[in-house]
């Protein structure tokens, strides 16, 4: 006799019925770059689709997401002034914290997370604070927890650090909490590898480093034994949610964090994913709404409970 599990597959109704993954727009977030000013909006030539926006624009973008119910907006923010203490970071008047005030007054309802890093702001384009030539470690820390202290006064409800120091998580959970900032999520950036598929988004945010690489302080793309050791402190140190990224190429990584770990795991799909999808799609070699949804639903597969795509209005709209 001849087994035959294709009768599952025998129409769409039964597929989607038996479906063992499922999107939902709660589970997607976008990313926005905000850029200092007034009355812009500008194309990032390598995010084809995706805009630099002045804080009064924002609400442009943020009707689509809020409408689409997506389950946040992750803000990076492009100040004027940059200088070696990232000091328009922690700026209550800067230009993401200006962003979230607007979000939080226009769509209260809708989440929004604060990326919390420095390298857009300082002047050599590192994630943290330099001394001859050296990034350290625990003197970023101070500024770290600046940074999301403020982010957190404007009324960002998650804080996300980006940075990849060593105790990030912990010196900001306290900075916050000595704010009286308890109720403030940190979904953390535990597993962040040293990735040549960042390149668009360091274009669109101007924060490509001056010298050297990130290598002495994000992962190596070899190794996983390293994310399961970082997600492990970034949860003891009280991450509520964790993120590992990039998304696609690393979906043995997101599922052996996922299978080590009780928090909500993230996966990044990351802006050279995005721009490879687009890229391939402009010229005709594949069909953008097929493999974008074909690479949420293995990201999803592989265990992420949530998302951060730059597809993710165009992927609440198609799955509407
Ligand atoms: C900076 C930061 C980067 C990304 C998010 N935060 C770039 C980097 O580490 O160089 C990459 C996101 C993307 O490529 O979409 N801390
Ligand atoms: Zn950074």
């Amino acid at each position: 006799m001849i087994k035959r599990p294709r009768r599952l597959r025998k129409s769409q109704a039964i597929r989607d019925m038996v479906s063992e993954t499922r999107l939902s727009p709660s589970m997607f977030v976008y990313p926005v770059f905000i850029r200092e000013g007034k009355n812009i909006i500008e194309d990032i030539p390598s995010m084809p689709g995706q805009k630099r926006y002045s804080p009064d624009k924002l609400p442009l973008i943020l009707e689509r997401a809020a409408k689409n119910k997506i389950g946040g907006v992750l803000f990076f923010g492009i100040p004027e002034h940059k200088d070696e203490t990232a000091s328009s970071a922690w700026d209550d008047n800067g230009v993401i914290q200006q962003a979230i005030r607007i979000s939080k007054k226009e769509f209260p309802d809708l989440t929004v997370i604060g990326d919390v890093c420095l390298c857009e702001y300082t002047s050599h384009g590192h994630c943290g604070i330099i001394n001859h030539g050296i990034i350290e470690n625990d003197p970023t820390l101070e500024i770290l927890s600046r940074v999301a202290v403020s982010q957190a006064r404007a009324g960002a409800d998650i804080v996300a650090p980006s940075d990849m120091m060593d105790g990030h998580t912990a010196a900001i959970r306290e900075a916050l909490d000595a704010e009286k900032f308890q109720d403030t999520l940190i979904m953390s950036y535990a597993v962040k590898y040293a990735s040549a598929f960042y390149g668009p988004f360091r274009e669109a945010a101007g924060s490509a480093p001056a010298f050297g690489d990130r290598k002495t302080y994000q992962m190596d793309p070899r190794n996983v034994r390293e994310a399961l050791k970082e997600s492990a402190l970034d949860i003891e140190e009280g991450a509520d949610i964790i993120i590992v990224k990039p998304g696609l190429p690393y979906l043995d990584v997101l599922r052996a964090v996922k299978e080590s770990c009780n928090v909500p795991v993230a996966s990044y799909s990351v802006s050279g994913e995005y721009a490879m999808m687009k890229a391939a799609a402009a010229n005709g070699w594949l069909n953008e709404k097929n493999i974008a949804l074909e690479s949420a639903y293995s990201i999803a597969r592989a265990g992420a409970d949530i998302i951060i795509s730059y597809y993710a209005l165009d992927l609440a709209e198609w799955l509407a």
